[in-house]
């Protein structure tokens, strides 16, 4: 049987991972300014992640949610404990898109209404409900149609509150900060102002943190530098550090029915001890701190190089704009061994494991320097 090529690939075959440290199956050896997609938070194979889930399989690896699973509530007070979302209740799935899902499936069931306003730009996901609150028409088929989604310009309060004001509005659905686009944040202003009009217009405020959360911003979420609370906040990328796990954390008015929601696998004892065992880490080697630190550092000293257009983002999510970003991408690969991502034709998008150290992200300066550097001349 053959695959079905979905994906545009690089010629390597990876086998190892340390750290931010990775090599492939002929010795080459790399530096993850990537993160596997925003995915490893707290780097490859951590000796504290490796032991958790192994001693776990050791003892049980998968039960349904048809029992209890002890693990399930530790993660969720862990959780609350980081993250300042104390009297929230948290609901475990599998990935980004299904976290999307049962948030606008639970916004529908609890505000009875029907529509969602987007932002332009937004990425969610691909499955159904996910996929037509994203701004990306090529990725939706002829059986994604017929959903109630207006987009309006990131930051635009007026529209905003036209919308609102039409009626029928179940929920507002933002990006913490928008990482497919090319690393856009939505401003204090309007996040706060979002919220009131949610509140005045009852509808409900999803905060997508699938790829700014879990300190990638140096703070838990990334709206947490705007000082509000979101109704609902969806978590996924860093949560497992590569394990699938994802979560949604719902606000205590939002009432659990039984049989509201469902997953097989959402929540299993494994998914649970590699998504503690990230928080523990998160935790004792502050790595949040360890974000902003590096990340602010980072931006200034990338804000400085000739041939930069310009820096976006916060922490360790940060946005690139360059001339030739394809090829700059391209060399700091072959020649320097440096994995990053992209946004569009022009953004180089990092998102490195949250302990990255100093004396790699200055490597990864010198290394832009000198691509750069080639590349003008
Ligand atoms: C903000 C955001 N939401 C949702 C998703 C979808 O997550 P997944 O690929 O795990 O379904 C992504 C993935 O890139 C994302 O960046």
């Amino acid at each position: 049987m053959n695959l079905f090529e979905v994906y545009n690939q690089y010629e390597i075959d990876l086998t190892i991972g340390s750290g931010s440290k990775l090599s492939d199956s002929k010795g080459n050896e790399y530096i993850d300014f990537y993160g596997g997609h925003g995915v490893v938070s707290i780097g490859h194979c951590h000796p504290h992640y490796v032991e958790s889930i192994e001693s776990q399989l050791k003892r049980l690896g998968f039960y349904s949610n048809a029992v209890q699973n002890g693990l399930q509530k530790k993660l969720a007070n862990k959780l609350c404990e980081l993250s300042g979302y104390n009297d929230y209740n948290l609901f475990l799935c599998n990935s980004g898109a299904e976290a999307n899902e049962n948030a606008l499936k639970i916004a529908g069931f609890h505000t009875g209404k029907k529509k969602v306003i987007a932002m332009k730009g937004a990425f969610h996901g691909r499955t159904g409900g996910a996929l037509a609150v994203t701004d990306n028409a090529a990725l939706a088929s002829s059986f994604n149609a017929d959903h109630e989604v207006v987009f309006i310009d990131l930051n635009n309060i007026m529209a905003l509150k036209n919308h609102l004001q039409k009626g029928n509005v179940a929920v507002v659905i933002i990006e913490g900060i928008q990482g497919v686009n090319g690393v856009y944040e939505p401003t204090s202003e309007f996040l706060n102002k979002a919220r009131e009009l949610c509140d005045e217009f009852d509808a409900l405020m999803i905060l997508d943190e699938v790829q700014s959360g879990y300190g990638r911003s140096g703070l838990f979420f990334a709206h947490q530098y705007s000082g509000l609370k979101a109704d609902i906040i969806t978590i996924a990328k860093g949560m497992g550090n590569g394990f699938p796990v994802a979560g949604v954390l719902i606000h205590p008015n939002i009432k659990a029915k039984k049989g509201m929601l469902g997953t097989t696998f959402g929540g299993n004892h494994l998914a649970c001890a590699a998504a503690l065992a990230v928080l523990e880490v998160i935790e004792k080697e502050s790595l949040i701190g360890n974000a902003r630190k590096v990340g602010d550092d980072l931006m200034l000293k990338l804000s400085k190089l000739e041939g930069v257009k310009s820096v976006r983002g916060k922490g360790l999510m940060i946005g690139i704009d360059l001339h030739n970003m394809a090829e700059i991408r391209k060399v700091l690969l072959k020649n320097y061994g440096f994995f990053t991502g992209s946004s569009g034709a022009n953004t180089l998008r990092l998102l490195p494991p949250l302990n990255i150290s100093q004396a790699l992200a200055d490597e990864f300066v010198e290394a832009l320097t000198t691509v750069i550097g080639g590349s003008q001349s």
